[in-house]
């Protein structure tokens, strides 16, 4: 029995359940909007800020003394004040876009509600479904949306080959797993003269992406309710996206074939998934591999598995990824930097 490390431990323990509970405080100031009414403030009080957030006092208070002692704003005893530094604002506020990591913490949140689903699958190894997940596609959205508008149309499409181009000129573009569709609506706008189609089984996402791309009266694109397993549509696509769909599949070998089949001979596809290697060891020193593990377990291995799949998990990794793009079908597969997006490997590739 080394002391030395078991004290350790203990002092590693405390400082997790300290971070789990800041964690839901992080995301329920970003709910809140305390966060972005804190930004630019200076110091202020509980009073103060509550008053400037139209919120009660009593819970504010109760908030910045979670966020003062978990370091994440500033206190001043003297005056009782409190202040959310200026180094810490782009993680913590909605003017961080892709960096605030208080939106990701919506997450922590939304999958202790199907801990239960998930205890249970340990017993049963069942999974659990898409439907014990209210608010994903909610928060699914408002995470993609942040990544999409810093980054789609300025340096994720232009890193397919000609995509601009193309897109410019008029050609066909899917998504498979749109979820609430925001990046086609980008797309549809930005290039008038192309059409789209998004595909999703998701009731939820695809009523919210239809709302969207009605109320901007956009006649170039539309929603398609399908089981990517099953879409069938040889030949038709110039190019074709996956953001983050392919690795929660059931059979995601039979979607890449899928995928592989709707191109025409040449087109492109880029297939966005989360960034890890595939295995364990070489993702141990990774600073967000354990949050990818957990999330997975809550979330991506479950939902495979709920639909009788493989249950790849969130990290499949690059290494994996790959095997499974050659056995599609696909070649001259590279992976490209997408500089706001830290999270994903974005995998370029053509049918050939
Ligand atoms: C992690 S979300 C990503 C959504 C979207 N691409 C984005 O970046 O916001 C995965 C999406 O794939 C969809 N999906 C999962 N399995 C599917 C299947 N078999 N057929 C169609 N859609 C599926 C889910 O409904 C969900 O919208």
């Amino acid at each position: 029995m080394d002391k030395v490390r078991a004290k350790a431990f203990m002092g590693s323990m405390v400082g997790i359940l300290n971070n789990g509970a800041i964690s839901m405080m992080l995301s329920v100031g970003h709910r809140t909007g305390l966060f972005d009414t804190m930004a630019g403030m200076g110091p202020v009080t509980s009073v103060d800020l509550a008053e400037a957030a139209g919120l009660d006092e009593r819970y504010v208070r109760e908030w910045l003394a979670a966020m003062s002692s978990g370091g994440i704003v500033d206190y001043s005893p003297e005056g009782e004040t409190f202040e959310l530094p200026a180094e810490h604002q782009a993680l913590v506020t909605r003017a961080g876009g892709p960096l605030n990591l208080a939106a990701q913490m919506q997450y922590i949140s939304l999958l202790g509600q199907v801990e239960d689903d998930v205890v249970e699958s340990f017993s049963t190894g069942e999974g659990v479904p898409y439907s014990r997940y209210p608010d994903f596609q909610k928060l699914m959205a408002e995470d993609s949306k942040a990544r999409f508008d810093a980054a789609l149309l300025d340096v994720i499409i232009p890193a397919i080959p000609d995509a601009p181009d193309m897109l410019t000129a008029g050609c066909r573009l899917a998504d498979v797993g749109c979820g609430s569709g925001h990046a086609l609506i980008m797309l549809a706008e930005a290039y008038p003269d192309s059409s789209f189609v998004g595909f999703d089984f998701s009731d939820d996402g695809l009523q919210t992406a239809r709302d969207a791309a009605a109320a901007k009266g956009l006649t170039n694109l539309e929603f398609v309710a399908a089981d990517a397993a099953a879409i069938d549509r040889p030949d038709e696509f110039d190019l074709i996206t996956t953001f983050d769909a392919i690795h929660d599949q059931a059979q995601p070998a039979k979607v890449l074939a899928n995928i592989h089949n709707a191109l025409v001979d040449g087109g492109h596809y880029l297939c966005v998934e989360p960034k890890a290697h595939s295995a364990l060891a070489d993702n141990m020193h990774e600073p967000v591999a354990a949050f990818q593990y957990t999330i997975s377990t809550m979330h991506c291995m479950s939902v495979s598995i709920a639909g009788g799949g493989e249950g790849l998990g969130t990290a499949w990794g690059t290494e994996l990824t790959t095997e499974f793009l050659e056995t599609a079908g696909f070649s001259d597969i590279e992976t490209v930097e997408v500089k706001p997006d830290r999270t994903n490997t974005y995998f370029v590739c053509r049918k050939s």
